[in-house]
């Protein structure tokens, strides 16, 4: 969906036709949009306080984060996205965010279309599942010390190559994984990098 310059997220669901159903009803559209605005703001502005409560407990974290910064754009560019992609140590504070404090410990109500068996219990067709993600973080099995803040750990240690989709095994996953994934994890990723950056560039 291209959407013209201008254009709300509204406009475009009032011009959508579901196939069968015909244009959606107020109670449809207001959902989304109400869907859109708590599932985007909440879970964004949740993972920076965290961060920033990590830089602030723990200077040699900002320490370096600011150096990282002020090497790769300086202390009075304007970072960009591009910038951002070029700092390994901002990701993997942000990882750690994520890993350390998902904005969502649970992910959104699931439910199964026909009577299911998964991980040996029944799933009665309809029944409302609720899955406790954040446990994936809490095992030491799973992550050193967990419940440590060290994003070192997505550089060199336990953290190296795991990816937050879960596309290529699930070790953590603050955006759900599979076809509820987040829509905007990547929107959701470059929004935090790019924020938190922004902040430590200006407020050291
Ligand atoms: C750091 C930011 C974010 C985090 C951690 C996050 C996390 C999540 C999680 C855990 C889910 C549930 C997945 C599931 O049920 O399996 C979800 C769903 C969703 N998110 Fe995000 N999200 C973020 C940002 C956003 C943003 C910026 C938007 C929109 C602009 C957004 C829109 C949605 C929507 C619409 C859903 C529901 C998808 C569905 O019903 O299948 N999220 N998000």
């Amino acid at each position: 969906m291209a959407s013209p310059v201008g254009a709300a997220y509204l406009d475009s669901l009032f011009g959508l036709e579901v196939p069968g159903r015909g244009q959606m009803g107020e109670e449809e559209l207001v959902t989304l949009v109400s869907e859109v605005i708590s599932a985007g703001t909440d879970t964004s502005a949740t993972a920076v306080e965290w961060a920033l409560f990590h830089l602030v407990v723990d200077q040699e974290i900002q320490e370096r984060l600011y150096k990282e910064i002020v090497d790769c754009v300086g202390k009075d560019e304007v970072i960009t996205e591009s910038h951002v992609e070029r700092m390994p140590y901002l990701s993997a504070v942000v990882k750690e965010t994520f890993r350390r404090h998902p904005s969502s410990h649970f992910v959104l109500s699931h439910a199964a279309t026909e009577d299911t068996k998964l991980g040996g219990y029944t799933v009665p067709k309809n029944a409302s599942v609720e899955f406790y993600t954040a446990w994936l973080t809490e095992d030491s099995n799973m992550w050193e010390d967990p419940n440590e803040f060290r994003p070192e750990r997505f550089l060199s240690g336990d953290g190296v190559d795991v990816d937050v989709t879960g596309t290529k095994g699930v070790r953590m996953m603050p955006f759900g994984i599979g076809r509820r994934i987040c829509p905007a994890w990547s929107l959701g990723m470059v929004h935090i990098n790019l924020l938190l950056a922004k902040m430590v560039q200006a407020f050291h």
